[in-house]
């Protein structure tokens, strides 16, 4: 079995500690895991100092994915893991572990995730982010919101405004729900690295589920 662990870039800057601990975990869990990473901090700047330099839409997609996968360079040779840049709907296992960052011009991390999911034949994905999961308010805009434990993917593109544009955030990006939708893969968000041992053991998790699933 293998499963796809997604790290933000925003978790994997934030919580280098906590990115540490997952890959001392990990080996004591019984799956193979396909791992990518974001760009976070470092994408939005560089796709900032890009935009000084007046390049186009697709060379600041372009900066970002490059971003990626320096993060995603530092963690597989931080584990000694293999890595690839290699397409995510091409993906095969040879290993325990694969890191992996973007691939295509215009996608974010969430839909390599999603596509490493459907090549891999993965049935959920890891989303560590900095929330503790999916609120139903913005976290950043309301104080009064509630965590939700388990949401279906069609009430989270009610959740998701917006047209994507470089560097832009969301809370599971509306391409890589869809292809998740179609595969029946469920996304777990989730700041707690322990939910992955968790969910992977069928015990209840301190993250939201997002699932087609009833
Ligand atoms: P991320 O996937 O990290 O986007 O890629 P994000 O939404 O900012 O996620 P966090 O904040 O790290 O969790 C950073 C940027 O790189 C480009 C996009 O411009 C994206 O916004 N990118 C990434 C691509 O164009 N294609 C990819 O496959 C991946």
């Amino acid at each position: 079995m293998t499963a796809v662990i997604s790290l933000g870039g925003s978790f994997l800057f934030d919580k280098t500690d906590e990115t540490y601990k997952i890959f001392k975990e990990l080996k004591n869990i019984d799956s193979k895991f396909v791992v990518i990473t974001g760009g976070g901090p470092i994408a939005r700047e560089y796709i900032d100092f890009g935009k000084a330099f007046k390049l186009g839409e697709k060379e600041l997609h372009q900066v970002g994915i490059k971003c990626t996968h320096l993060n995603a360079f530092v963690i597989a040779k931080s584990f000694n893991t293999d890595y690839t840049d290699k397409d995510p709907r091409k993906l095969k296992m040879k290993n325990k572990i694969l890191v992996t960052g973007g691939y295509l011009p215009g996608w974010t991390t969430d839909t390599c995730s999603a596509y490493a999911a459907v090549s891999t034949k993965s049935k959920v994905i890891f989303n560590l982010s900095k929330e503790k999961g999916v609120y139903d308010k913005d976290p950043r805009k309301f104080k009064d919101v509630k965590l939700l434990k388990k949401i279906d993917f069609n009430r989270l593109y009610g959740l998701t405004k917006g047209k994507r544009i470089p560097g832009m955030n969301f809370i599971f990006d509306p391409l890589a729900a869809k292809i998740c939708m179609k595969n029946k893969i469920d996304v777990i968000v989730t700041n707690d690295i322990k939910d992955i041992d968790r969910y992977l053991k069928n015990q209840e998790i301190q993250g939201t589920i997002i699932t087609c699933k009833k």
